[in-house]
Formats: C-alpha cells, structure tokens, sequence
C-alpha cells in the first residue's frame, strides 16, 4: 500500500507524431506535427500547468508482419506522423524555463559514444532538464530491418541494454573529474588532462576506447527513465532507471512496483530509488455519462484491424489470424518483438484473441482510462495510487481534450486535494523528481562507481 499523503509526480506524453485528437473540428492545428509551434505550444501548456515533464516518446520501429509494412499502419497513422524527438528538445528548451524534457533513444541503434554525446549537449541546452528514457524499443523486427541488422534475441537485448547503459554511465560520471574543467583565460588552460580520463570497454555488444569530449552538464548524467515491463525490462529498471513508466490494471500495476522495488533493493540501491510512474488516460466531462459516452464514441471510430496493427506493433503478433476465441498461444511467433504486451495476456485467466483485440481497441496500450468528473477522475486516479505504491502519473492525451481538459480540470483538483508540490524543486529534472539539491545521482546508483577523484585516478 502507498503513502496517501505521498506528493506525485506528472509527466505529459506524447508520441513523436500528432495528437490523437488531430481529426476533431476546431482542431486542425494539432496535425501539424512537422510545425516547431506545435511542440512548443505543448511544451508551455504543460510547464504552465506544472508538470515535472513532457515526455517525447520515439522508436525507429514501426508496425510491420511477416517483415512488410501494415498497410492500416499508413493508413491510420500507428507512427507514420513521427518527427525526431531529439531534434525537438533545443526549441522546446528555449520555450521553457522549468518543464523537464524527456527523450527516448534505443539502446538497439545509437551506440554510447553517440548518446551521451546527444545527451550531454541537451543537459548543458535545457540547463539541466533532460531525461533519458531507455529502451529495447518497440518493433524491433522492423528497426533491425531497416538498420540492416540482425533481430537479437529478446533478452539478448536487454543485456546490450544493460552494457550499453553502463558503457554510457562510465563516459558521463568516469570521463571528466568534477574541476577537470580549468577555463582560465589568463594561462589559456581550457582543462586539466591529469583529470580527463579515457574510458577503454571491450565488451560483448560494444568496443570503445576513447573521451567524451562534452565537458559535464548540470546533472553530469541526464535522469535516467526507462520503459519496457517484461521481466527483464524491470530487472534493467531496478538496476539503472530513476523512474519508470508501467501501464497496466491494478493488480499486475502493484506486482511490478514492487518487483521493481525490491529488484532495486537487490542491486544495492534504496527501495524508492525509482519513480515508478503510470501510464494512464483521464477522460473528464461533466458527468461520468457523458465521459462514458464519449470514451465508447472514441471505441467506435477504431476498427478491429486498426486494434490488430498496434498490437502487432507492440508484439509482431498478428491477432487476426490467431483462433479469436481462445488464448494467445504460449508460442505465438511474434519475431521476437517487445513481450510486455504478451506477457500481460499470458496466464490461468488468460482472455480470448477477441477480448484481447477488444482491449487494444478501447484502451491500446495503456489500460482502462479513468472516466468522470475532475472530482472523480481524480479519486480513481488517487486510489490506484495508493493501492499499487505508484509515485505519479505518465498522462496521455485523450482522444476528444488532448492534454487541454486534464491540464484545465485535473491538475487544480490534484492540487486542491494536496496530491501535487507547490513548486517544482530544483531546476534540473532530477530535483523535480527528489528534492532540491539532488542534482547527480546519489551514491547508491550504479553510475556513482565510475566516478574518478583525483587520488584515485
Ligand atoms: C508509457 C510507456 C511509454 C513507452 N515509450 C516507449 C518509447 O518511446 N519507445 C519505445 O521503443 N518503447 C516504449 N515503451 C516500451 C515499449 O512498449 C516496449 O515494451 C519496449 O520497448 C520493449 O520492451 P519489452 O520487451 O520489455 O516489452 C513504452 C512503454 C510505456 C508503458
């Protein structure tokens, strides 16, 4: 059970792509996902409510069966709207003063010396506000295609994961010591090389010998999230995440909290070191009839197959041609793809493929949304909280508000009820997420092993 008085933290999502709101009247404007204004509008609405971030999710992955693009892909939309997330942050951080800014990048395609390169520069941009959300990425099947490369085995990913995070922690806390940077205009010493240190891995997935040659931002490592809640997926979030996102129905929700709590007891740190964060849809009206309604209008305009896509593009499983009325089969060939989406359909109360599809169409990924008043939105909201130990809450857009009615009606009425800080502490992201002067990782982090002082250089 959770801490009813516990403060929680929000994150605003977004895909890379349009909001799912795009073909409402009077909202013609949220299609322009190529348009920089349409970020930064997005960008100041949420910092303007006081969410702790936006979160900017991303995958070269799309949805693909039998390695051919699903033509109801194209033609719906599942990430065919996609811009690149990184490219975004700078404009978005020029926007903004305090809104955290999160990125995905796969641990699949960018090697180390590119991502914390990318991710230096964004912490030194965004003054301290960047995260890093972690993943295996989502349709790997169609990533590895068109990267050329071969699909690695599911867990063999997340133990490339899992090098490739602690080859980055070493170039960020190990490369620079903390006064390596001299800066003196007078001697012309820009740095000291007793106190910039090479890094040499020669591992199963990477090789690298070399520096990151970005002098260290204001967190010196961005916060690091992570998003995959298959079992090794949570096992890679105990060991290096400081918050998760999990989206799941309350009881499942609960077990893995907790398995990632005690996972992260496990690998030395504290049972709270992860923010464990939940996805979920807050559909407000002004009576739960009307938000009721509304959510089965929304059911209505997504077809079977359009359900059946983003289920492939989550699993590489192709519902529609699986027996609708029984269970997905253990061995369903799925080329390998994300199994959080699998495992969370597998076991004694398995549903049928029908309810499963059914699912996909009301809720895709991200579980039943909470319906009604702000009021009630928010009890439901709160309860799931306190049921499952969650620290806070990833908000999707709603199909027919966006993120315009949660950010009017839901954030005052979490604010009312005290559920919410008064003022973002910090500046830099992880203090957003822990408390003033929490600007590095604490010493229980993993990456706090590679620091260097001088004496021990
Ligand atoms: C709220 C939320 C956001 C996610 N964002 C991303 C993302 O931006 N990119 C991505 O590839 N996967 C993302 N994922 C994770 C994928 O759904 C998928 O589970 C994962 O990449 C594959 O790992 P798995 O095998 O552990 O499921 C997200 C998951 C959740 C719950």
């Amino acid at each position: 059970m959770g801490d009813a008085t516990k403060k929680l933290a929000i994150g605003m999502f977004q895909t890379g792509g349009v909001r799912p709101t795009w073909r409402m009247p009077g909202r013609e404007h949220e299609r322009n996902s190529t348009d920089l204004g349409y970020w930064i509008d997005l960008a100041r609405a949420c910092e303007d409510a006081g969410a702790d971030f936006l979160f900017l999710a991303d995958s070269y992955g799309y949805p693909t069966l039998h390695d051919e693009v699903i033509p109801t892909a194209v033609e719906r939309n599942v990430q065919f709207s996609t811009v690149d997330p990184q490219m975004l942050v700078s404009a978005i951080a020029a926007a903004t003063e305090r809104l955290g800014i999160v990125t995905t990048v796969s641990t699949q395609v960018e090697p180390p010396p590119v991502v914390t390169r990318q991710y230096r520069s964004l912490d030194h941009f965004t003054g301290g506000r960047i995260g890093w959300n972690i993943v295996t990425g989502s349709a790997q099947a169609a990533s590895a295609l068109l990267f050329g490369e071969p699909l690695l085995a599911h867990d063999e990913r997340y133990e490339k994961a899992a090098e490739h995070v602690d080859l980055s922690l070493r170039f960020w806390e190990g490369c620079w010591e903390d006064d390596a940077l001299v800066r003196d205009a007078a001697t012309g010493v820009w740095a000291d090389p007793a106190r910039v240190h090479e890094i040499v891995h020669d591992g199963t997935h990477f090789r690298s010998r070399g520096v990151l040659v970005t002098p260290p931002g204001p967190q010196v490592t961005p916060t690091l999230f992570q998003a995959g809640a298959s079992t090794a997926g949570r096992d890679l979030a105990a060991r290096y995440a400081e918050a998760v996102f999990l989206a799941a129905e309350a009881p499942a929700l609960a077990r893995q909290i907790a398995d990632i709590r005690s996972r992260a007891v496990g690998y030395g740190r504290s049972p709270d070191a992860v923010k464990c964060l939940v996805a979920g849809t807050f559909r407000v009206a002004d009576s739960r009839a009307q938000a009721e309604d509304e959510h089965a209008a929304a059911i209505a305009r997504i077809s079977l197959a359009h359900a059946a896509t983003l289920y492939a593009y989550f699993t590489g499983i192709d519902l529609l041609s699986l027996d609708l009325d029984r269970p997905i089969p253990a061995d369903a060939a799925g080329g390998d793809n994300g199994r959080t989406n699998i495992e969370r359909f597998l076991g004694d109360d398995a549903p049928t493929v029908r309810e499963v599809l059914e699912e996909f169409r009301a809720n895709g990924v991200m579980g039943r949304p909470f319906l009604g008043t702000p009021a009630e939105v928010v009890d439901q909201a709160e309860a799931l909280a306190d049921e499952t130990d969650a620290d806070g809450f990833l908000v999707q857009p709603d199909p027919d508000g966006g993120h315009d009615r949660f950010i009017r009606l839901v954030m005052p009425e979490l604010r009312r009820r005290g559920r919410l800080k008064d003022e973002l502490p910090g500046t830099t992201l992880r203090e957003h997420l822990f408390g003033d002067g929490r600007r590095r990782l604490p010493d229980d982090h993993p990456g706090a092993t590679h620091r260097r002082t001088r004496a021990t250089a």
